[in-house]
This record gives structure tokens, sequence and C-alpha cells, in this order.
């Protein structure tokens, strides 16, 4: 029997650094963020977003900055389309594989919240939740460097869950550990079963997931909690308004349909307000 996990040390550990997630977490492992991704069980295909952010490049513009590049996936995309980017990512370890992948692109090590690029963009992207993972204080000074980084009439576009009724009810009836991703361990002990537990605190509208990765081969655990930050529709919108955006289109899914109550992403165009 293995020792079971205690999620109130881990727990307190991170409320030590409460404004920023522990960059030691394996969610910010760039070779297991991607075997998470790619084998994750009963969740969105990555691919459903790229038609919509290149459609986005298409209309707003040829030279982008994108935050939270992770690995690379939007950033190559878009690359190979034929668009300038410039992928910008705090985790070294996402950064890594990010150019092992598409070594022409430009990459930075930074973070989202405190950039001086001395560039400015006619397009700055946060996509696929990238900005949950920053948490409310925060979000201010990474507003004040998109906007020192944007052209007059650039645009400013980011992908965030809609925390909707259905998606909260869903989160609390979900109790207990779950089957997460499978995958096979890169340093080839066998397979990694992953399980997950996630926890709503609605009070901090924080999101916390704690996974469990089990190295079925050697037996060994290791268990990882990261958490972000869920924004409210007309909070975000305030959020934005208030550090000095204007939100030109809202959509709530990548086919471009408009936003309601029900749509599973918030998908926000804005701009400089004058
Ligand atoms: C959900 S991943 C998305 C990765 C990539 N954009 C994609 O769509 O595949 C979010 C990324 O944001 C990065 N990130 C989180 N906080 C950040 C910050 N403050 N500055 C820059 N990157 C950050 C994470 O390390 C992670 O790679």
């Amino acid at each position: 029997m293995s020792t079971p996990i205690d999620f109130e040390i881990l727990d307190k550990e991170y409320k030590k650094n409460a404004q920023s997630n522990d960059m030691s977490s394996l969610y910010y492992d760039g070779i297991f963020y991607d075997l998470f991704e790619s084998n994750a069980v009963g969740s969105i295909k990555h691919s459903d977003d790229m038609q919509f952010w290149l459609n986005i490049a298409r209309e707003y513009g040829n030279s982008i900055l994108e935050l939270g590049s992770g690995t690379g996936r939007i950033a190559g995309f878009l690359a190979e389309a034929g668009f300038d980017i410039t992928g910008l990512e705090i985790s070294e370890s996402m950064l890594s594989i990010a150019k092992t992948k598409y070594s022409k692109i430009r990459w930075i090590h930074a973070d989202a919240c405190d950039f001086d690029l001395n560039q400015k963009f006619p397009l700055i992207i946060f996509p696929y939740n990238g900005m949950l993972h920053i948490h409310s204080d925060k979000l201010k000074y990474c507003f004040s460097s998109v906007k020192n980084h944007i052209e007059s009439d650039g645009k400013f576009v980011i992908d965030i869950a809609n925390p909707s009724l259905s998606l909260l009810l869903k989160i609390s009836q979900s109790q207990g550990e779950r089957l997460a991703a499978i995958f096979e361990d890169p340093k080839g002990t066998g397979i990694v079963v992953v399980s997950q537990e996630v926890d709503y605190d609605a009070a901090n509208q924080i999101l916390t997931n704690k996974r469990i990765y089990r190295f079925v081969g050697s037996g060994r655990e290791v268990c990882d909690i990261f958490k972000r930050r869920i924004y409210f529709p007309q909070e975000i919108e305030t959020l934005l308004r208030w550090s000095g955006f204007e939100i030109e289109k809202k959509y709530g899914d990548y086919d471009l349909s408009l936003f309601t109550s029900d749509a599973p992403q918030q998908l926000i165009v804005c701009k400089l307000s004058l």
C-alpha cells in the first residue's frame, strides 16, 4: 500500500507563495505537459482552437506576441502558416521543448506580468486559459505590460474559460479522484497513470487541480497542485476596461458563436481605449 498523500501539506506550501504557482510542479514541465495534454482522458482536443487563432492572425496582424506560449503548439502552427510570431513563456522547461520543436521562432523567457521587449505588436494573444494562471493582484501588471507592447490600433485577444453555472455544477459534483491521463514514462519505466481531483474555492474564485502521477513500473508517486483564478464575465470585462482596454467583440466558442451564459469559453477581442 502506498502512503496517502497529504494535500493539506502541499496546500500550505502553495500558500507560502500564494500569488504564483510552484514552477517545480510537473504541470510546468514541458515533457509532461505535452504527454498529459495529448493523452488526457475526456477533455477537448488541442486542435479545436487552431482555426480560431489562424482567423484572428489573418484579420489582425502578421507580427504577433503570444503570452504563455507553452511548448509552442499555437506559435508553431501560426509560424508555419507564415506569421511572424514571438512566444513568451515563464517556464524554462516549456520553452526548451518549444525551442526544440520550432528553432526558428523567437522565444522569450519572461513573466507575462513583467516584460520589456522594446517593441510594439499589432496583435498580442493569450490563448488556452493561460491568463487563469495569473491571479488577480498580478493581472494589472500583465495588462500594463500588454499596453506597453501593443500598437495604437492593435488588438489584445484572450481565451479563458467561462465559469458558467453548468461548469461550476459539474466541478462541484465531480468529487474525488478521477482518471485524467495515461501515457508512457519518457524515462522508459512503463506507464504513468495520472489521476486528478478538482476543487473550487468560490470565495476566492480559485480552481485547484490536485494531480497524482503514478509511475506504475517503479511504484513512484508524484503529487502536484496547481491553481488557477476563475474570472467571471462581467469581472474580466470590467478589469479590462479599468485597465484602459475597450472590448470590441466577445465570442463564446472557437466557431465564432457569440458569447452566451452557457458558452464554454470567453474569447475577448479588445483594443486600447482612446
Ligand atoms: C494552458 S498553457 C497554454 C500553452 C499554449 N499557449 C497552448 O495553447 O498550447 C498556459 C501556459 O502559460 C504559461 N504561464 C503561466 N503563467 C505565466 C506567466 N505569468 N507568464 C508567462 N507564461 C505563463 C504556463 O507556463 C503555460 O505554458
